[in-house]
């Protein structure tokens, strides 16, 4: 067998993260280690509070380790960049600009200014079928439409790695269905790292080429369940034996994460 050529895109090198709280200290990430490999799809799922948005802020830079190191390309992360676009679940959008303005903002503090910001936003307005609505301002949308720009706005400054933070959670089935779709075309088009946190089981065996189950208190990688499902996946895929096979094992490792939580 031919061996892969892959980089390793992200490395999570022995991070811990510890908060302090009326409490006292409180570890929430503990022993991470994980490499992500160029072009890799990733999904965690893990029960609330576990530690995955913490994990994700890591990696985007929005917040420190207390221990540990994450890399991309080889250098060591020590705040935000163009290469790493994060995607929360509440769309974040500046809302006394319209949707285009929205979408340059991240474009104009790249460098990209005039014409080429203009033109470079409206391919990705139109990508997400928001053309009609590029002068609007985010409280003329609805929740999805909002999340749609949210998702143009860092798509448009081509990231090589995409960070989401449940940026589905919040819509109707519907349009969850059909940005999952977007999103896998996206990443299989344009070849982008996607570490992606979702705490639908459906969604993450849908997107992933990995899953990883995480623990909690303190966070920690309990399982990486490879999902050796070919794409594209469709809602049919959701119907397999592979797919049911997967969910049910997942699905059962976090509700004993869930339950430990709870204890
Ligand atoms: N800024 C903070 N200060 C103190 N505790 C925090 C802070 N952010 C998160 N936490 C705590 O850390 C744990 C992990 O949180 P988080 O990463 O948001 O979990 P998840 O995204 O998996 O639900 C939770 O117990 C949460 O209450
Ligand atoms: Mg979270």
């Amino acid at each position: 067998m031919a061996r892969e050529e892959r980089n390793i895109k992200l490395k999570i090198d022995n991070v811990k993260k510890v908060y302090n709280t009326r409490n006292g200290e409180m570890i929430a990430l503990n022993g991470i280690n994980l490499d992500i490999m160029e072009n890799e799809f990733i999904c965690v799922v893990g029960p609330s509070g576990c530690g995955k948005s913490t994990l994700l802020n890591i990696i985007a830079g929005l917040s420190e380790t207390s221990s540990g190191k994450i890399y991309c390309d080889g250098h060591e992360v020590t705040g935000t960049g163009t290469e790493r676009g994060v995607v929360f679940q509440q769309y974040a959008l500046f809302p006394w600009l319209t949707v285009k303005k929205n979408v340059e903002f991240g474009l104009n503090l790249k460098g990209i200014k005039g014409k080429e910001a203009s033109k470079l936003a409206m391919k990705y307005i139109n990508m997400v079928d928001l053309a009609d609505f590029s002068n609007h301002y985010p409280k003329e949308l609805s929740g999805g439409m909002k999340q749609r720009v949210a998702i143009a706005r860092a798509y448009a400054v081509n990231p090589s790695v995409l960070l989401m933070d449940e940026p589905f959670g919040a819509l109707d089935a519907q349009t969850r269905t059909q940005l999952q779709t977007e999103l896998l075309e996206t990443w299989q088009k344009e070849k982008k790292t996607c570490f992606f946190i979702t705490h639908d089981v459906d969604e993450a065996i849908i997107l992933a080429q990995k899953v990883i189950i995480m623990s909690a208190r303190p966070g920690r990688i309990k399982e990486i369940v490879d999902i050796n499902i070919p794409y594209p996946r469709n809602q049919e895929t959701k119907m397999s034996k592979d797919f049911l096979d997967l969910k049910n094992h997942i699905w059962g490792q976090v509700y004993q994460e869930y339950l430990e939580v709870r204890k």
